[in-house]
């Protein structure tokens, strides 16, 4: 019947998967439609932590269908070895978990491009997660891409050397850098007879179908809208539309089939690789919320950088993506801080603007900045929004209003269940 979206509105790592896992109940469907494996959504269920890379948050909801779209780009390598964390964790997938035709591969060769492109940008290197991202996407619209129906060709050893062939000679082109391909392309084609056994489907029909029985579709964003390919921070960005006109490209569903765009935003900011961050904290209050919000990449396991919530970049992603109602996340980090900022405008080249320049890495940019009194206490246990310290319920309203746009959930710990209701 409809579509709703969950997105990232910061630079990923928002709490998604939670938020996905939680709401999954409420849907027949959940739906990855861009990204890969270099996404890293964190379930915490009954005590187990489980991280998914490409397969979508709604698999452990035992009557929900998980379809793959043709916008992600899939590894099988990874894709095997999540699949292997969810037979440990018992999860009946394979009637639930359904593969677009139309998804890309990334072959090993991606990956060395990855690596080789990235070390050869010295100190202005992207920070990739050496997933083989940007090269995918790059033969995807170069047209030159393999995708998961050509794996089952009678022909496809010969399509797949004649891509290896190609990436060869690019890789020629960078200085040299150590990768087993021989045992990599081994792995590669193991993993494929074993993803071979996957339930493959024309995904737009499949789609289109359940929405014309009525049926109710969860999708599910990976990165966040900063990382978009066109209103990133580019270069420093990934290769995908994380905006909501992805949804549109990557499962094959029409605008007007969207209802709700649900936003995700962490209480305060991270971003993980290089690129501009203007209300990132390079001092001890930055360190302080990396350790309380044990941000380190649930992909890389990189430290993640971390800052102040940052108003002007949130306005612009709400904007581009048309989000409905937002969810913030991790709350409960700023339980033990005297003074919460939050980053209003931003000052640079003598003016002050709420909107974001075209060159965010060139420009030096000062956010300007509110103060908050913190609520000091701890928010386990709490249940009720409204049983929540007044400090806190005051700093969520007051990102409700400079946002303009309506909270309809606060996340007070990664536990699925520790998600409060606004009403
Ligand atoms: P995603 O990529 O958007 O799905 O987010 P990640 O899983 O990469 O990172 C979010 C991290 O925060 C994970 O470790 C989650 O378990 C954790 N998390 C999610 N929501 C909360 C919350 O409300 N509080 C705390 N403390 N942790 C949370
Ligand atoms: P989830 O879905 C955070 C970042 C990388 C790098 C840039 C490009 O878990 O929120 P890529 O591997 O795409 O070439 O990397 O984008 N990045 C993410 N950062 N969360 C993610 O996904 C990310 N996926 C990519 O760190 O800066
Ligand atoms: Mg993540």
């Amino acid at each position: 019947m409809a579509v709703d979206v969950i997105l990232g509105l910061q630079w990923g790592d928002e709490g998604k998967g939670k938020i996905v896992d939680y709401l999954a109940d409420k849907y027949d469907l959940v739906c990855r439609f861009q990204g890969g494996p270099n996404a890293g959504h964190t379930l915490k269920i009954d005590g187990k932590k489980y991280v998914l890379h490409t397969i979508p948050s709604g698999i452990f909801r035992p009557d929900i269908t998980n379809v793959i779209g043709n916008g992600v780009v899939l590894d099988p390598i990874t894709m095997v070895r999540e699949i292997e964390l969810l037979e440990d964790a018992g999860v009946d997938y394979l009637p639930r978990l359904l593969v677009s035709r139309k998804a890309h591969l990334i072959v090993p060769t991606h990956r060395y491009l990855d690596a080789a492109s990235e070390a050869a940008k010295g100190l202005s290197k992207i920070g990739s997660t050496l997933k083989g991202i940007g090269p995918a996407y790059m033969d995807k619209t170069g047209r030159n891409g393999l995708r998961m129906g050509d794996m089952l060709a009678p022909d496809f050893e010969q399509r797949y050397k004649t891509i290896k062939t190609k990436h060869l000679g690019l890789i020629r082109l960078y200085p040299e850098l150590k990768f087993d391909l021989e045992a990599q392309e081994n792995m590669f084609f193991e993993c494929v007879e074993k993803i071979k056994k996957l339930r493959y489907v024309n995904s737009e029909y499949y789609i289109n179908d359940a929405l014309s029985e009525g049926k109710m579709i969860l999708a599910e964003g990976a990165q966040g809208s900063m990382l978009d390919i066109d209103f990133g921070t580019y270069p420093y960005v990934t290769s995908s539309n994380t905006i909501s006109a992805g949804v549109c490209s990557g499962l094959g569903i029409a605008p007007n089939k969207i209802r709700e765009v649900i936003g995700i935003a962490k209480a305060y900011c991270t971003r993980v690789g290089s690129g501009p961050f203007p209300t990132e904290l390079m001092d001890e209050t930055g360190e302080k919320l990396r350790k309380a919000g044990a941000e380190f990449g649930s992909t890389t396991g990189r430290p993640r950088r971390c800052g102040w919530i940052d108003i002007p970049q949130l306005s612009y992603t709400i904007m581009l993506k048309g989000v409905t109602q937002m969810i913030i996340t991790k709350l409960d980090v700023l339980d033990s801080f005297e003074k919460i900022s939050v980053g209003t405008a931003y000052s640079y080249e003598n003016i002050v603007s709420d909107e974001l320049p075209f060159d965010m890495g060139n420009i030096k940019i000062d956010p300007v900045y509110s103060d908050h009194d913190g609520w000091n206490q701890s928010l386990d246990g709490i249940t009720e929004f409204n049983s929540l310290p007044d400090k806190a319920i005051k700093y969520v309203d007051h990102l409700e209003k400079l946002l303009k746009t309506k909270i309809s959930m606060v996340s007070t710990g990664p536990e699925r269940e520790k998600l409060l209701h606004l009403s």
